[in-house]
C-alpha cells in the first residue's frame, strides 16, 4: 500500500497507525513518491535532548526537480503559478511549469554569475510578485539558503535578519502595490543595508517603476541581469539535511531567531501534507491568501503545491481592494477549488456585511480552510455558510513556523469535522498534553500544555547560530517532548487549540514576543519600562496593550503616544502598532521585582472584578491608579 494519497477515512487510520507502530517503514513509504539522486540509509535518527533530528540520512535531492522538472515530461504546459495583481485591472499572469522551470533556471544563473552558491545565505523582502516565487526556487536551485523577510517589516528588522545569517544577496523590488497604495521597498532595503557589511549583490526587480538609487557594482536590476542568461541551470545536489530555510520569528525571549529547515523532511512533509490536507487533484485550483514572507506562504503557496504538479494562486493585493468583494471575485474568476485563508480576514470580511460574498457564484470551491490563530465559533459558522453554502468542509489546520508543516487538522471532508477544532493530528504526529508537572494528560475532555512526543520530517533542526536557543525554547520545557507554547483541549481524540500559553501574542495571525515589542518601546528616549500583553480584539484575535512609564513629567500624553507607535514602527514595522497604550505610573511587580503580567492581562481584557492575590505586591496602590485609567480610555 502506498500512503502518500489518503482517500478514506479508514486510509488515514490505517495510515496514522503505522505512522506510530512504525515511523520509519511509514516515512520511506512517504518518501520514495519523491524524487531522489540517492537513495536515504537511514530513515530517522533522534533524541529531543540535543536536539539532534536527522531524517532521510545518506539521501540526496534537489526540492525544485520535485517541484518542477519531474512534471515536465508530461505536465509542462500545465499552469504551475496563477497570479492575480494588486489591481484588478492589471492582466493576471499564468506561468506553466515549462515557463516557471525557465524562470527559476535563468535566476538560479543570476545567482551563480554573482559568485552565490550553495551553503549561502540570500535575503528575499518582497512584494507578492512572480518572482518572489522564482526567486525562492532559484536559491534552492543552486542550493542556496533563503531568508524570505515579510516585507512590512522596517530596515532596521530587516537589518537584523540580514546580520543574524550573514546573507551574501538581497533580492527585492523598487516599489509595491497596496490597495491603493504605492509603498517604497527598495529605499528600505538600501536603509538596512547601511548597518550590514555581508551583502555584496542587490538584485532590483520592476514593480511601481518609481526612482530608485542604485549603488555601483552592488545593485543590479533583476530584468537586466537576467538578459542574456541560460534557462538551464544544472540542480545543486543536496543532502537531505542540508540547510533549504531560514525563516525568522518571534518567540517569549529576545529578538526573532531564524528557524531552520532542511532539504528532505522538508519537501517530504510539505508536499505529503498539502497533498492530503487539501485533498488536493490534478487540476485543481488552490489559493492560500498569506503571504510568503511567513511559513505559510512557503509551503503551502509554493512548496507544498508545486510539489505536487498543482496550480497555486499567488495575490499580490488585499481582501478590502477595490471593495470586500475581491477575495470571492478571484476565487470565481479563476475557478478555485480550494481556498486558504486566516480567521482574521474572516472576521474583517464578515463584518463588512454578507452582501459581497452573497454577490459571488463560489461554486468552484471544494474545501476551505483556515490558519495561523484559533477560529472563533461566529467566524467558523460564517465561513461555512456563506463562503462554503454549507457543503465545503473546513480544513483548520494548526500548525507553526517551526513545525514547517501541518500538524492538525481535517483532511478535506475525510474527517470528522467539529467547529472551532483543529481535528485529528496528521499521519506521523503524536501531540500529547502535558500538565505543569509534565505528566502526560490521559483521556478526552481534558485541556493542557500542547507537546508532540515524536519527531516528524519538517520539524525544525536548529535556529541559525544558536542550536542552545533552540534546545531552551523548544526542548527544556519538558523533558523528552518538543513544546509548542500552545494550549489545548482534547475531546473525543480531536484537538481545539486554546491559543499561546508563552508570551506570545498572536495579531492578525502575526506573531511578536512580549518582549520584543517591550525593547522596541523602551528604546523611545521618552520611556522609562513598559509591558506589553496581548488582549481579545474582534478582528485581528489578539490586540497589542502597552503599560508604559515615561521618563520624567509633564508630557503630552498623545505626543508621547505618536512618538512611541513611531518608534515601533521604526524597530519592527506598521505591524506592531500597539492598539492601546496606557500611560501609567508604575507597574505591578512583586517584591522580587517580576512583573505580575496576570494583572495586566485582566485589565486590558477589561475584567478587573477580581484580580485575584495582589498582597504579594510591592506596591498594590499601584493597580488601583492602572484600572482607574484603564476605565477612562474605555477599551
Ligand atoms: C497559532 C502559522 C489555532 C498557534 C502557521 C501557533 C493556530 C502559532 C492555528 C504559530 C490554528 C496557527 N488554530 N491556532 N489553526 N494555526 N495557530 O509560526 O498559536 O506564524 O503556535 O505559524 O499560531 O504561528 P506561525
Amino acid at each position: 500500500m502506498n500512503f502518500y494519497e489518503i482517500d478514506s477515512f479508514d486510509k488515514y487510520q490505517d495510515a496514522y497507525r503505522t505512522s506510530v507502530e512504525q515511523p520509519s517503514a511509514f516515512w520511506d513509504n512517504i518518501a520514495q513518491n519523491f524524487h531522489w539522486h540517492t537513495l536515504w540509509n537511514k530513515t530517522l535518527e533522534w533524541d529531543f535532548d540535543g536536539p539532534n533530528i536527522k531524517w532521510f540520512q545518506g539521501g540526496t535531492l534537489n526540492i525544485t526537480e520535485n517541484a518542477i522538472d519531474r512534471h515536465l515530461a508530461e505536465h509542462g504546459e500545465d499552469v504551475a503559478v496563477i497570479w492575480e495583481p494588486n489591481n484588478p485591472h492589471e492582466k493576471a499572469v499564468k506561468l506553466t511549469y515549462r515557463e516557471l522551470s525557465a524562470e527559476v533556471n535563468r535566476f538560479a544563473n543570476v545567482l551563480k554569475a554573482r559568485g552565490i552558491g550553495k551553503g549561502d545565505r540570500v535575503a528575499i523582502y518582497m512584494p507578492m510578485i512572480p518572482e518572489l516565487t522564482i526567486g525562492v526556487l532559484a536559491c534552492a536551485r543552486i542550493g542556496a539558503v533563503h531568508s524570505v523577510v515579510f516585507a512590512g517589516f522596517s530596515a532596521h528588522a530587516l537589518a537584523d535578519r540580514i546580520n543574524d545569517s550573514q546573507c551574501k544577496a538581497v533580492l527585492t523590488s523598487d516599489g509595491m502595490f497596496r490597495g491603493n497604495k504605492s509603498l517604497a521597498v527598495k529605499e528600505t532595503v538600501d536603509e538596512a543595508l547601511a548597518s550590514c557589511t555581508s551583502v555584496e549583490t542587490v538584485v532590483v526587480v520592476q514593480r511601481d517603476e518609481r526612482e530608485v538609487t542604485m549603488v555601483d557594482g552592488r545593485d543590479v536590476w533583476y530584468h537586466e541581469a537576467c538578459v542574456g542568461e541560460s534557462d538551464v541551470c544544472p540542480a545543486e545536489v543536496m543532502d537531505a539535511e542540508d540547510l533549504l530555510v531560514i525563516l525568522y520569528t518571534s518567540g517569549s525571549t529576545g529578538k526573532p531567531k531564524g528557524v531552520v529547515h532542511t532539504c528532505g523532511g522538508y519537501m517530504v512533509y510539505a508536499g505529503y501534507s498539502f497533498k492530503n490536507v487539501f485533498q488536493y487533484e490534478r487540476g485543481d485550483v488552490y489559493w492560500c491568501t498569506a503571504d510568503v514572507g511567513w511559513i505559510t506562504g512557503h509551503s503551502y503557496i509554493i512548496y507544498g503545491p508545486l510539489l505536487n504538479g498543482a496550480t497555486t494562486v499567488m495575490f499580490e493585493g488585499v481582501p478590502t481592494f477595490p471593495d470586500a468583494g475581491r477575495f470571492w471575485q478571484v476565487v470565481d474568476k479563476h475557478r478555485v477549488n480550494q481556498f486558504y485563508t486566516a480567521p482574521t480576514a474572516i472576521r474583517a470580511l464578515m463584518a463588512m456585511g454578507d452582501e459581497w460574498v452573497n454577490d459571488a457564484d463560489l461554486h468552484s470551491l471544494k474545501v476551505i480552510g483556515s490558519v495561523g490563530e484559533p477560529i472563533n465559533a461566529e467566524a467558523w459558522y460564517w465561513y461555512h455558510e456563506k463562503v462554503g453554502r454549507g457543503r465545503c468542509p473546513i480544513v483548520d489546520t494548526w500548525w507553526q513556523t517551526e513545525t514547517g508543516g501541518h500538524m492538525i487538522s481535517g483532511l478535506g471532508d475525510l474527517s470528522p469535522q467539529r467547529a472551532t477544532f483543529a481535528g485529528l493530528p496528521l499521519p506521523g504526529v503524536q501531540p500529547v498534553l502535558l500538565d505543569s508537572d509534565g505528566q502526560e494528560i490521559a483521556g478526552d475532555g481534558v485541556e493542557g500544555y500542547l507537546c508532540i512526543k515524536h519527531p516528524w520530517p519538517s520539524m525544525l533542526r536548529t535556529t541559525y547560530g544558536d542550536h542552545e536557543r533552540c534546545k531552551n525554547t523548544y526542548f527544556s520545557h519538558y523533558n523528552g517532548y518538543y513544546f509548542t507554547g500552545d494550549g489545548a483541549r482534547r475531546e473525543d481524540g480531536m484537538y481545539r487549540i486554546i491559543g499561546r500559553v508563552d508570551d506570545v501574542i498572536n495579531v492578525s495571525g502575526h506573531r511578536f514576543g512580549t518582549a520584543e515589542i517591550e525593547n522596541a518601546i523602551n528604546s523611545s528616549s521618552v520611556v522609562t519600562e513598559s509591558a506589553v500583553v496581548g488582549y481579545p480584539h474582534d478582528i485581528k484575535g489578539q490586540g497589542i496593550y502597552a503599560y508604559v512609564i515615561l521618563e520624567g513629567e509633564g508630557h503630552d500624553h498623545d505626543q508621547v503616544r505618536r512618538e512611541i507607535v513611531a518608534t515601533l514602527v521604526e524597530e519592527i514595522g506598521p505591524i506592531a502598532k500597539p492598539d492601546v497604550i496606557q500611560i501609567v505610573p508604575g507597574l505591578p511587580k512583586t517584591r522580587s521585582g517580576k512583573i505580575m503580567r496576570r494583572i495586566l492581562r485582566k485589565v486590558a481584557e477589561g475584567d478587573t472584578s477580581n484580580l485575584g492575590d495582589t498582597s504579594t505586591l510591592l506596591d498594590p496602590s499601584v493597580v488601583d491608579v492602572i484600572k482607574a485609567d484603564a476605565e477612562k480610555l474605555q477599551v
